[in-house]
C-alpha cells in the first residue's frame, strides 16, 4: 500500500541509523546523533503554521448592485409574493417526471424513451419567457440544454452553472411510504417535496429564475454566463452532459471558463467548531468496478472437487476484504485543507487546543498524522473521506443444485483514495487473485493479459476485467482569487442576509465530494471546480436524496437563488479572475 510522506522520511531515518550503528566510528555517531535530534525536534518543536497562510478568511464580497439598492435580493429571500411564485416554479418542475434509470439507451436508438423531457423542455418555456426570448439556447443530442448569454467584454473567461435535469427512480413498493405523492410538488408551509426537489430540480429552477430576474432587469453582463443542464447525470452523463462538455471543448477549447458551479453540498454546522461552515466539493475521488469471473470444470455434484468456484472465489472474497486499504491523509486531499481551516479559525473557540495542534501539524508530523487520520476514521460516514473504499456489490455463481458451478462472478467497487491512482488499485487486486490463483493451480487473465498461467489451463481461469474507471478528479485550486470571490460572496449572503446575527465569520473549507456529478467530463474546461450549491440544510440528513420523502425547506431553495443572484454579479469584473 501507499505510504504517507511523512511515513518514508521516518523510515529513511530508521535505516540509517542502524546503518551507522553498524558502521561504527566517530563521524557515525555525529551523524546518528544528528539525525536522531533532527527527527524528534521534527516531532516535538516543529512550528504550528500560521492561520493566515494555511486558510485565509476573505472578506465578504457583495456586488456593487447591493450598495445601491439591496431591495432586490431581500425581496429573493423575504418577499411572500415572490416566494409563492417560486414554490409554483419549483412544483411545477418536481410534477413532471424525468426518471431515469441505469442501462440507458443513447436517445437516437431509443426516443421514445427520452421523449418526457420534452414535456420539462416545454415546462421551462413556459415559466422562463425571457430566458428563451433573450438568451441563445442550444439542445445538444436533443435533450442536453446549453444556455448562452454573451458578455461585452471578452477578455473575461465565461462562467458556467450547472445542473441535471434527470432524477433517479421512484421504487414502485415505496410510494406508499411517501407522505405526499412522489410527483406532486407538495408544499406543507415549510417544505417542497417530490423526486428532484433536492437532487436537483431545485438547483436548475434557482438558475432558470437568477437570469429570468437579471434579465427582467436589463442586466447586461460583462463576462458570459454559460448554463448547461445534463439529463443522465444519474447514470454517469454519458448521453448528456459529457456531449455538452465535447461541444464546449471544441468551440471554445480548453481552459477557457471562469469556474463551474454544479450541484454539491452547501452550509451546515460542524461537529468540531459547533459553526456554521461552508463546503464546496473541491475534489473528488476516483471510482473503479473490477470484475473477477472464474471458470472451472463443471461436472456432476455427487462427486465435487474439493472446491467448486463458488468455494474458491469465497476464498478471494474473504481474502479481498480481509485486506482494506489504509488511510491515508496528505495534503492533496481537501479533507485535510478542510479540518485545517477549521482548526485555523475556529470562530468559537470550541476544538480542544491540544487537538487544534494536532490537526495543524498533521500535512508534515508523522505522529500528527496518525492521530487525526484515527480520529476520521472513527466515525463511520467520515472514514473513507480519507483512504480507498472496497465493497463487495455483486456475487453470482452456479445454476442447478446437482451441477457444480462452472461459471462463478465477483463485482468490487472502489472509491479510488486522491492519493492513489485507479492502476494501483489493479496491480493490487491482480496480485490478490494470483495468491488464491496460485493455491488452486487457476490461470489468471488480467485486463487482457496473462499474468499467471497459460490459456486452456485445465483447473480452470480467473479473468479480471474493469468498468466505470475514473480517475480522482483535479484537485480545485484554492486561495486564488476564484476562491476568495466564492467564499467572499458565501460571506456576504449568509452574514449580511440569510444570518444577520451570527457573532462570527463563516469559513469556507475545501471538502472532497463522496459521489461524483456530472463536472467529471468538464476538467479540461476548467481547474476552478465547485460543486457547491450554498444553501443552510442543517440536520436535514441531506434532505432525504434518492430516497422516500426526498424534500427541501423552501428558505434554502431561495437562498441558493438569492447566492446565485449575487454570485454572477459579484465577479463580473476583472478584478474576479486570477
Ligand atoms: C438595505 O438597504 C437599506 C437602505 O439603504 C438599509 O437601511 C438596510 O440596512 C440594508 N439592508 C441590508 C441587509 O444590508
Ligand atoms: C402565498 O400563498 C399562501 C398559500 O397559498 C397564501 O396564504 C398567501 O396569502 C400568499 N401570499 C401572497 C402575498 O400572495
Ligand atoms: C417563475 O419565476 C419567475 C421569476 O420569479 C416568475 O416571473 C414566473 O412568473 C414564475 N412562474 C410561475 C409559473 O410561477
Ligand atoms: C456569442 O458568443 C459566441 C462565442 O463567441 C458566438 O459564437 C455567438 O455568435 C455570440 N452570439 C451573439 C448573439 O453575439
Ligand atoms: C481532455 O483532454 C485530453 C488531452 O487533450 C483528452 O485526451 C481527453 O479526452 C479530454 N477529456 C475529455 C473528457 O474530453
Ligand atoms: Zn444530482
Amino acid at each position: 500500500m501507499l505510504g504517507l510522506p511523512v511515513d518514508e522520511k521516518h523510515k529513511q531515518c530508521k535505516s540509517k541509523k542502524t546503518h551507522l550503528i553498524v558502521a561504527g566510528g566517530l563521524i557515525g555517531l555525529i551523524s546518528l546523533w544528528y539525525l536522531s535530534t533532527t527527527f524528534f525536534t521534527g516531532v516535538i518543536f516543529s512550528k504550528v503554521p500560521k492561520n493566515s497562510n494555511l486558510c485565509p478568511l476573505f472578506d465578504p464580497i457583495a456586488p456593487e448592485s447591493f450598495h445601491k439598492d439591496n431591495s432586490t435580493v431581500l425581496s429573493i429571500l423575504f418577499d411572500e409574493t415572490y416566494r409563492n411564485k417560486s414554490i409554483d416554479n419549483l412544483s411545477g418542475a418536481i410534477q413532471i417526471d424525468t426518471q431515469i434509470s441505469d442501462d440507458l439507451v443513447d436517445v437516437p436508438e431509443a426516443p421514445q424513451f427520452w421523449a418526457k423531457f420534452e414535456k420539462f423542455h416545454e415546462y421551462l418555456e413556459h415559466t422562463f419567457p425571457l430566458v428563451y426570448e433573450k438568451l441563445e439556447i442550444e439542445r445538444i443530442n436533443t435533450y442536453g440544454l446549453l444556455y448562452r448569454w454573451n458578455g461585452s467584454s471578452s477578455d473575461l473567461k465565461p462562467v458556467l452553472l450547472m445542473a441535471h435535469q434527470d432524477t433517479v427512480p421512484v421504487q414502485k413498493d415505496t410510494i406508499s411510504d411517501w407522505s405526499y405523492p412522489p410527483f406532486s410538488g407538495h408544499y406543507d408551509g415549510d417544505f417542497i417535496y417530490g423526486r428532484g426537489a433536492a437532487d436537483c430540480k431545485n438547483v436548475v429552477i434557482a438558475i432558470l429564475e437568477t437570469l429570468e430576474l437579471l434579465i427582467s432587469q436589463d442586466y447586461q453582463p460583462q463576462r458570459s454566463i454559460l448554463v448547461a443542464f445534463g439529463f443522465d447525470e444519474e447514470s454517469s452523463g454519458y448521453i448528456g452532459a459529457s456531449k455538452i462538455a465535447q461541444h464546449l471543448e471544441d468551440t471554445l477549447g480548453p481552459d477557457s471558463l471562469y469556474a463551474i458551479i454544479d450541484e454539491g453540498d452547501g452550509l451546515k454546522v460542524d461537529d468540531l467548531t459547533k459553526t456554521i461552515v461552508a463546503v464546496p466539493g473541491t475534489g473528488e475521488k476516483g471510482y473503479i468496478d473490477i470484475e473477477v469471473e472464474l471458470s472451472t470444470p463443471g461436472g456432476h455434484s455427487s462427486i465435487p472437487p474439493d472446491h467448486t468456484s463458488i468455494g474458491i472465489m469465497s476464498q478471494l472474497a474473504y481474502l479481498i476484504e480481509k485486506d482494506p486499504y489504509d488511510p491515508i491523509l496528505t495534503e492533496k486531499n481537501p479533507t485535510l485543507s478542510y479540518y485545517q481551516c477549521l482548526a485555523a479559525h475556529d470562530p468559537k473557540k470550541n476544538i480542544d487546543s491540544k487537538f487544534k495542534k494536532t490537526i495543524l501539524k498533521a500535512a508534515f508530523n508523522h505522529h500528527a498524522n496518525k492521530k487525526l487520520i484515527k480520529y476520521i476514521t472513527q466515525n463511520r460516514f467520515t472514514r473513507y473521506l480519507i483512504g480507498t473504499s472496497q465493497a463487495l456489490d455483486i456475487i453470482k455463481g452456479g445454476e442447478k443444485s446437482n451441477a457444480l458451478p462452472e461459471v462463478t462472478r465477483l463485482l468490487v467497487n472502489h472509491r479510488v483514495a486522491i492519493e492513489s491512482t485507479n492502476d494501483e488499485i489493479k496491480r493490487h487486486f491482480i496480485k490478490r487473485v494470483i495468491k488464491v490463483a496460485t493455491k488452486h493451480h487457476i490461470a489468471v487473465k488480467a485486463f487482457g493479459v496473462y499474468v499467471h498461467g497459460k490459456p486452456n489451463n485445465p483447473a480452470g481461469e480467473f479473468v479480471i476485467t474493469e468498468s466505470g474507471g475514473l480517475p480522482p478528479a483535479p484537485p480545485t485550486p484554492l486561495n486564488d482569487k476564484v476562491w476568495q470571490y466564492l467564499s467572499g460572496v458565501t460571506r456576504h449572503v449568509f452574514e449580511d442576509l440569510v444570518f444577520p446575527d451570527l457573532d462570527y465569520p463563516i469559513v469556507t473549507s475545501p471538502a472532497i465530494m463522496t459521489g461524483n456529478t456530472d463536472t467529471r467530463h468538464y476538467w479540461n474546461l476548467t481547474r476552478n471546480i465547485f460543486r457547491y450549491s450554498p444553501l443552510f440544510s442543517n440536520g436535514l440528513m441531506n434532505n432525504n436524496i434518492h430516497s422516500v420523502d426526498e424534500k427541501l425547506k423552501f428558505d434554502n431553495h431561495l437562498q441558493l437563488h438569492a447566492f446565485f443572484y449575487e454570485y454572477l454579479q459579484a465577479i463580473d469584473t476583472k478584478a474576479a479572475d486570477n
